[in-house]
């Protein structure tokens, strides 16, 4: 089950600048500051109501986010939802035809156990699965 929009996610060529400039635009301080060595990105998350901003900057050249900038600059990379049983959910997408960018959860930022949707199997979107880890 599919329980709320957790985050999106934004991509950014600098972190600090961005980072700045979401803390005018919304008015308020980040929560958090988190870099996830196994994916190569730096993040910084923001809370709105029951939503969050993930903010994503690549700091290897192979990162998905390098990658993503330099084919499409900055903006909107990921849309995440929280889903209550990742793995059920990862099973039944996969049996709907969808194409899972991995096989198992992952842990990613902020706590939380991931899974990526392909975008060519969800209307150009890249979708995130994430599951709180408790
Ligand atoms: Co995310």
């Amino acid at each position: 089950m599919f329980t709320n929009l957790e985050h999106l996610g934004l991509a950014v060529h600098d972190l600090e600048a961005a980072t700045a400039l979401y803390t005018t635009l919304l008015n308020q301080e980040p929560y958090k500051k988190e870099h996830v060595a196994s994916e190569g990105v730096d993040t910084v998350f923001f809370r709105v109501g029951g939503s969050k901003i993930e903010l994503l900057a690549g700091t290897t050249p192979d990162s998905a986010i390098t990658r993503y900038l330099s084919k499409k600059g900055e903006g909107i990379h990921h849309v995440a939802f929280e889903v209550a049983d990742i793995r059920a959910t990862m099973v039944r997408l996969k049996e709907q035809g969808f194409t899972l960018l991995n096989e198992e959860p992952k842990r990613g930022a902020d706590n939380k156990l991931v899974c990526f949707v392909h975008p060519k199997s969800a209307a150009g979107v890249l979708v995130e699965l994430c599951q709180e880890i408790v």
